[in-house]
């Protein structure tokens, strides 16, 4: 059995490759690679890649990381930038002894010296969005690009391998330096292909805190079905932020166990994702909150149309 889970309708096209790849018995590593390069790769989503929206500076600062589930190796970089794809930089790194995780000037030469393209990520339309936003800027009008942030994947291929990824600009207007969830094992991303795998997204500032990708694979691994484990770790956490923090914002997960059974978990009143499995056609899912009961609803071409036309706009 082979599966794909990824966060937003943003991954519709990448999962779609990730999926021809699997069906063909690549493995776990190729599908995840080129399922994120290709939302990477596309100049209109605002929160990945090229055309990803810059940090106050004007700067597009890139976050990535990957994890293998069968070796438990971890790669990851943080505020990189001028790189065409930050997860192959991440998926490499996981392959070194030591090292792992590099930010900044020190991913880059990393990078360089490994033969990764570089491309100027700052695309003139997300700059354009920067100058606007820049004029009426203040941190406390701060918050998640509309929440469609973090690519994040988690893949089964056919021989039980699992691996999950993410990649993301990150917060629009961020701080120069500022490093979300999405490149932090745990907090991000985490896989073990003797259990299964999670992925986030939303405000890395409260996903951090909860260790969630990390906390679902263990709720899968006490015997949860993945559906329970997102939704479990998502809520226990958003209602722990707002108890003690008085605060809970953004916060949303994709899961697969090593079954090819999936979940999500999400705080938001509507978190597209998109799914392929060996026995299912690719969908894009709208889990929604009705009565205070998730619920999934397929996508309709009207929705899909609307969402793009938001993401070009
Ligand atoms: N989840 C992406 C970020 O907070 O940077």
């Amino acid at each position: 059995m082979w599966g794909i889970i990824a966060t937003w309708a943003m991954a519709y096209d990448g999962v779609l490759k990730g999926s021809k790849l699997l069906t063909n018995k690549n493995s776990s590593v190729k599908a995840i690679e080129e399922t994120i390069k290709s939302v990477e790769d596309e100049p209109s989503f605002r929160s990945v890649g090229y055309g990803g929206l810059p940090n106050e500076k004007g700067i597009v600062e890139l976050d990535s990381g990957f994890m293998d589930g069968d070796k438990m190796s971890v790669g990851a970089v943080g505020g990189l930038t001028g790189f065409k794809n930050p997860i192959s930089i991440a998926i490499k790194l996981s392959e070194e002894s030591y090292n792992n995780f590099l930010v900044g000037r020190g991913a880059e030469e990393y990078a360089r010296l490994n033969g990764f393209e570089e491309k100027d990520m700052a695309a003139e339309r997300s700059l354009e969005i920067w100058r606007e936003k820049k004029k009426s800027f203040s941190e406390e009008n701060m918050k998640a690009y509309d929440g469609h942030d973090t690519v994040g994947v988690v893949t089964l291929d056919t021989y039980g391998k699992m691996c999950a990824g993410t990649s993301t600009s990150g917060l629009f207007m961020k701080r120069e330096g500022r490093v979300g969830d999405s490149p932090l094992c745990g907090g991000g991303f985490y896989v073990d292909s003797e259990v299964g795998g999670a992925a986030a997204t939303g405000v890395g500032e409260d996903i951090m805190k909860g260790c969630l990708s990390y906390e679902v694979v263990r709720l899968m691994k006490e015997g949860c079905h993945p559906q329970e484990a997102a939704e479990r770790a998502v809520i226990e956490l958003s209602e722990k932020l707002k108890r003690k923090a008085n605060i809970s914002r953004d916060i949303s997960v994709v899961c697969m166990n090593n079954n090819g059974e999936w979940g999500i978990g999400t705080n938001i009143d509507e978190f597209s994702f998109v799914i392929a499995r060996e026995d299912m056609d690719l969908v894009i899912f709208l889990a929604k909150r009705i009565n205070g009961k998730l619920e999934y609803i397929k996508a309709t071409d009207k929705w899909l149309e609307d969402y793009m036309s938001k993401e070009i706009k």
